[in-house]
C-alpha cells in the first residue's frame, strides 16, 4: 500500500504535500513522486527521501531532468560525493563517473562494460566501503541492462536462528579483481553487519568481491559463501529495476548487493553514478 506522506500545511513542509513514496511491491524497492530533482529540496523533503531509502533500501526518481551539478547536489544529501581520480574524457564534473559500453573514437567514455557484474556491495574492498549510490540513466538498452538489488536484511532473517547466530562469529576478506584497486592490507569485514541508521543486521558477503571466508578451511568457507550466495539469489529477497531514461535511482549498500545484468554491446547504456563512501562495517 503507497505510504502517505502528506504534511501539515505548513509553509516550509508544503513541497512534501506532493511527494509519494510508492513500494515496488518487492522484498525492497520504491519509487518517490512528486519531486523535481532539478529543484533545491526543502529540509522537509529531504528528511523523507532520507527515511524512505532507510525503509526500501533503492528509491526511484523517474522522468528527472537533472544536470550534473543537480546529480552532485542531491548526492549530498546523503554524505560526501567521492571524487574520482580516474580519468575519464567524457567527464565534466570531478564527482561523476561515467558507466558505460559506448566507445568514441575506439575509446570507452565509461566503465564496466556490457557483461554481467555479479552481486556485490560497492566498494566492499575497502576498509570503509560504500554508503550510498546514485546512478542517473542518460541512455538505456533496448535489451537487458537491468540492476538488481538484493534485501540483504530479510536474507539473514530468512535463515534459522542457530546459523544467524554462528553467522555473527564470522568475517570474509574481500577483494577487488584489479589488483591494483586493493589497498595494501587485505579488507576483512564481519559476514553480518549492523546497519549503523537502523540497528538491522544483513548478510554482508557477495559473490562479486568476497575473496573467501577469514576464519574457517577455504574448502568449507567456500561451501559456505556458496550455500549463502544461492539463498541471497532468490526472488523474494530481489528487486529488479527496468531502467527508462531519466530515472535517478539511489541505493543504499550497506544492507544491500546488486548486480547489472548483460545487454548486447551494439546497444548503448550511459550512466553517471555518484557514490558516498568512508563508513566502516560494524557488527
Ligand atoms: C554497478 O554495479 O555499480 C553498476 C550498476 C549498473 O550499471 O546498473
Amino acid at each position: 500500500m503507497p505510504l502517505s506522506t502528506r504534511a501539515p500545511c505548513r509553509p516550509e513542509s508544503l513541497p512534501t504535500a506532493t511527494m509519494q513514496v510508492m513500494p515496488a511491491g518487492a522484498a525492497l524497492g520504491a519509487e518517490i513522486r512528486g519531486v523535481d530533482l532539478a529543484q533545491r529540496l526543502s529540509t522537509a523533503q529531504v528528511a523523507l527521501i532520507r527515511q524512505a531509502l532507510l525503509d526500501h533500501c533503492v528509491l526511484c526518481f523517474r522522468d528527472q531532468h537533472i544536470s550534473d551539478d543537480d546529480q552532485v547536489r542531491f548526492t549530498r544529501h546523503f554524505g560526501t560525493p567521492v571524487e574520482h581520480v580516474r580519468k575519464q574524457r567524457a567527464r565534466r564534473v570531478k564527482e561523476i563517473f561515467i558507466i558505460s559500453n559506448v566507445k568514441e573514437n575506439g575509446e570507452p567514455i565509461g566503465a564496466l562494460g556490457n557483461d554481467l557484474i555479479d552481486f556485490h556491495s560497492d566498494l566492499s574492498y575497502l576498509p570503509k566501503p560504500g554508503t550510498a549510490s546514485l546512478l542517473y540513466a542518460v541512455e538505456i538498452p533496448d535489451q537487458g541492462g537491468q540492476t538488481q538489488w538484493v534485501d540483504c536484511r530479510a536474507a539473514y532473517a530468512a535463515l534459522p536462528a542457530p546459523q544467524q547466530t554462528w553467522l555473527r562469529t564470522l568475517r570474509a576478506v574481500h577483494r577487488h579483481y584489479v589488483a591494483a584497486q586493493n589497498p595494501p592490507e587485505p579488507t576483512i569485514h564481519p559476514v553480518v553487519r549492523r546497519h549503523p541508521e537502523t540497528g538491522r543486521l544483513s548478510l554482508y558477503v557477495s559473490p562479486h568481491l568476497t575473496s573467501h571466508v577469514h576464519d574457517m578451511p577455504r574448502d568449507e568457507g567456500d561451501n559456505l559463501l556458496r550455500e549463502l550466495y544461492r539463498h541471497m539469489d532468490q526472488p523474494q529477497f530481489i528487486y529488479t529495476h527496468q531502467w527508462q531514461v531519466g530515472d535517478l535511482v539511489i541505493w543504499d549498500n550497506r544492507p544491500t548487493m546488486h548486480r547489472r545484468l548483460p545487454f548486447p554491446d551494439a546497444q548503448r547504456r550511459i550512466m553517471n553514478r555518484t557514490q558516498i563512501f568512508g563508513e566502516e562495517v560494524v557488527e
